[in-house]
């Protein structure tokens, strides 16, 4: 067996304590209030770089919250050299008492780790370092360069990190970047992630009277904002699930029959989206599978809705305000500043002259594609073969990392997205948590990754 594999055997629940310790902090981007708490988790992770003799190593300024910068360059100018990406910021975990245990304090429940960031994606980050750990202190070695960048803003679309990159270019070249911001299909079934949507993120706050009214004096009398807001959301999809707004879909790139058929082969059928999500029955877009809606066509969602009177009991109110948080995921090659033009033409074109409307940006990046044959994903491949005994499916993911937009516009940068959180792991909602035995075997792929990387 290879020094570093029975290395990361023999240190298993160190390894998993130091992961807990990480998951204690609760480095919520979204939240102002947990600014100190976010740099506390840069320097955690910093703290962690050095110790394993990274050079370099800083807590780079970015307009939000610190990008982790530290570099590993001790392998040669011959060697390949890897940009690393992971970020250390979570979701926030309301509502808490959805929780059975703390949402920041971690808990071992059967195979699984339970708190906020576990899968999502604390638990990735750590399990590169320890690969690390395990290559560097076990005498293996490690035959390639390294460049580390993990932020801290991605749960709020990475609003900071296109001008911090573009600022820095020769710092973070590399041959590509191994992205560890991806999931796993099952835990009996390793793949590669080539495919993420875009996301473009809207607030539209709709406002009627100048205030909270009196509904019995003045129902009936002026228009209701949660009724126009309901109605304009209503119409943005049409009875096929199609999204209505203008122009929507004229950039989309329509998917091969090739890729359909690859698709077509993921374990993911029906009856798996209704057992995942729990829903009592599926629907989306006519003409397209559910993982094809999931992952390879663009789709249009609620993610917030407030107006009116909400707390217990009843009060009788016409509300002043209404607002809704929209979001779409996109794919190639949709533009998302085109899309907040569409959803503008939308409102223009239908919102009644009862109320007044705005919208604003929350994040916005376009989706990417993936190379499925270079030298990082043989790599790669090899990996999880030498773990599983199988190669990995490969798989486009529904879900948004900006960076990997970002770093391909930028620097011309592929990347791999290679990950361990499962579609069930209950990422951005409560008792998010983390599969013990597959985060192990994910810390094994790294380092038999790296491993690979020595013979090319
Ligand atoms: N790790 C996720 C993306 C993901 C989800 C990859 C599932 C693979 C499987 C990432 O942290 C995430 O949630 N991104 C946000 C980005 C958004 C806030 C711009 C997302 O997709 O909602
Ligand atoms: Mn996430």
């Amino acid at each position: 067996m290879p020094n570093a594999i029975e290395y990361v055997r023999q240190n298993k629940d160190r390894f998993r304590s130091e992961l807990e310790a990480l998951l204690r902090i609760p480095s919520v981007s979204t939240a102002p209030e947990r600014k100190g708490e976010m740099e506390q988790a840069a320097n955690w992770v910093a703290a962690e770089l050095k110790k394993l003799g990274f050079d370099g190593v800083k807590l780079m300024p970015t307009g939000g919250h610190p990008l982790v910068y530290a570099e590993y360059m001790k392998a040669g100018a011959g060697a390949p050299t890897v940009l690393l990406y992971a970020h250390y910021d979570v979701q926030p975990a309301e509502p808490l008492d959805l929780w059975t245990t703390g949402a920041f304090e971690p808990t071992v429940r059967g195979e699984n780790l339970y708190a906020r960031g576990a899968s999502d994606m604390k638990g990735e980050l750590m399990a590169l370092l320890k690969a690390i750990e395990a290559l560097l202190r076990s005498g293996q070695g490690l035959a390639v360069n390294l460049k580390c960048m993990f932020e801290g803003e991605e749960e709020i679309g990475s609003p900071h990190l296109a001008p911090t990159i573009a600022a820095n270019k020769a710092l973070f070249k590399a041959d590509f970047c191994l992205n560890v911001d991806g999931g796993i299909l099952a835990p009996d079934c390793p793949s590669i992630t080539y495919g993420l949507r875009g996301i473009a993120y809207f607030e539209i706050n709709v406002t009627g009277p100048v205030g909270d009214l009196h509904s019995g004096i003045f129902g009936g009398a002026v228009h209701n904002p949660a009724t126009v807001l309901c109605e304009l959301i209503a119409g943005m999809h049409d009875a096929e699930g199609r999204v209505t707004l203008p122009g929507f879909y004229d950039k989309v790139r329509a998917l091969s029959a090739e890729e359909r058929g690859w698709l077509a082969k993921l374990p993911a059928n029906d009856a798996w989206w209704m057992e995942k999500s729990g829903a009592p029955a599926l629907f989306g877009e006519a003409g397209y599978s559910s993982t094809e809606r999931a992952s390879a066509r663009p789709t249009l969602d609620v993610n917030g809705f407030l107006t009116g009177y909400t707390g217990k009991g009843s009060k009788t109110v016409l509300p002043s305000k209404a607002m809704a948080k929209v979001s779409m995921r996109l794919v190639p090659d949709q533009d998302p500043d085109e899309i907040r033009t569409s959803l503008e033409r939308y409102l223009k074109e239908k919102a009644p002259p009862t109320i007044t409307w705005t919208v604003d940006t929350h994040s916005s990046s376009r989706a990417s594609i993936m190379a499925r044959d270079s030298v990082a994903v043989r790599a790669a491949s090899a990996a999880f073969e030498a773990v599983w005994g199988k190669a990995p499916l490969f798989k486009r993911e529904g879900g948004s990392v900006p960076v990997v937009g970002q770093i391909q516009d930028l620097l011309g940068m592929e990347s791999l997205l290679v990950g361990f959180g499962l579609p069930d792991d209950n990422l951005h909602a409560p008792n998010e948590k983390l599969h013990l035995p597959t985060w192990y075997r994910g810390i094994e792929v790294f380092v038999h990754f790296f491993e690979q990387l020595r013979k090319k």
